[in-house]
């Protein structure tokens, strides 16, 4: 990205919340060790909480957004590519998601919806992410999305081209699910889908936001707010997550990217 569109304030401040986006139990989910039950609560939440319900919840930014279709065209095409895997020749990427639970021996069935069993902050994420995506301003929906769920610590790091996402079969071997805890690797689809689209997705979405934000007024407010109550709640969501899996917190190691 353009230096000048890196030291904006509305770039600076949506990349000091995403330097945020880790989490000190990330570490073990990366490593070997973890039982069965633990892999499930992990990946349980994450199916429930954003993964099954992410196109729709892109479908409410989009519900919301005026005459401006070049947003209009990108925000289709990213739930056209999540809620069918189109642009990518692969599959819906909730489905993509359950095919790699399958590989790691999870049924389905496993993954069905419960609210009571879900940690109470993820419940509190999972709703603010549900209710903020349709509330005007449409960018802090779209930036909420688009920048804050999709996105990754990494953020940074990939806006300056520093650090590019592998499309190879390489990565799909040393992914941990595969190395450590026998997920074959034709059950990573959706790997391979992100490898293919996430890139441009990434581009679309700080685009958009760039464009249609300024660096200062009530939606930059809106903005930089929406996603720091996002990062705030996100935080919460995973330690909770991590209490359930009785992990024990490690500050060592950067967080890979799980799905
Ligand atoms: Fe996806």
């Amino acid at each position: 990205m353009d230096p000048l569109r890196i030291s904006r304030r509305v770039t600076t401040g949506l990349l000091a919340i995403m330097d945020q986006k880790n989490h000190l139990s990330y570490p073990a989910l990366t490593r070997p060790g973890l039982d069965r039950e633990q892999l499930l609560v992990h990946f349980r939440h994450e199916y429930l909480v954003y993964v099954r319900d992410f196109p729709v919840l892109i479908a409410r930014v989009l519900a919301q957004v005026p005459d401006v279709q070049d947003v209009r065209f990108k925000l289709a095409e990213n739930i056209y590519e999540e809620q069918t895997g189109g642009v990518s020749k692969t599959a819906p990427h909730p489905e993509l998601f359950l095919r790699m639970m399958e590989g790691l021996g999870f049924s389905r069935e496993a993954f069905a919806d419960d609210d009571a069993w879900l940690h109470p902050a993820a419940l509190e994420y999972r709703d603010f992410l549900r209710t903020r995506s349709g509330i005007e301003p449409w960018q802090a929906a779209c930036a909420l999305l688009t920048i804050f769920v999709e996105g990754s610590v990494h953020e940074r790091l990939e806006l300056t081209g520093v650090r590019v996402r592998q499309e190879s079969e390489k990565d799909v071997h040393e992914h941990p699910l595969v190395k450590h805890y026998g997920c074959p690797p034709e059950a990573m689809e959706l790997r391979r889908a992100h490898a293919r689209v996430e890139g441009d997705h990434r581009e679309d979405a700080w685009n958009t936001v760039l464009e249609h934000v300024g660096d200062e007024g009530p939606v930059f407010d809106e903005v930089l707010i929406r996603c720091s109550t996002a990062l705030r709640l996100w935080q919460a969501y995973r330690t909770g997550v991590a209490e359930r899996m009785k992990l024990t917190c490690q500050d060592d190691e950067w967080l890979e990217d799980l799905i």
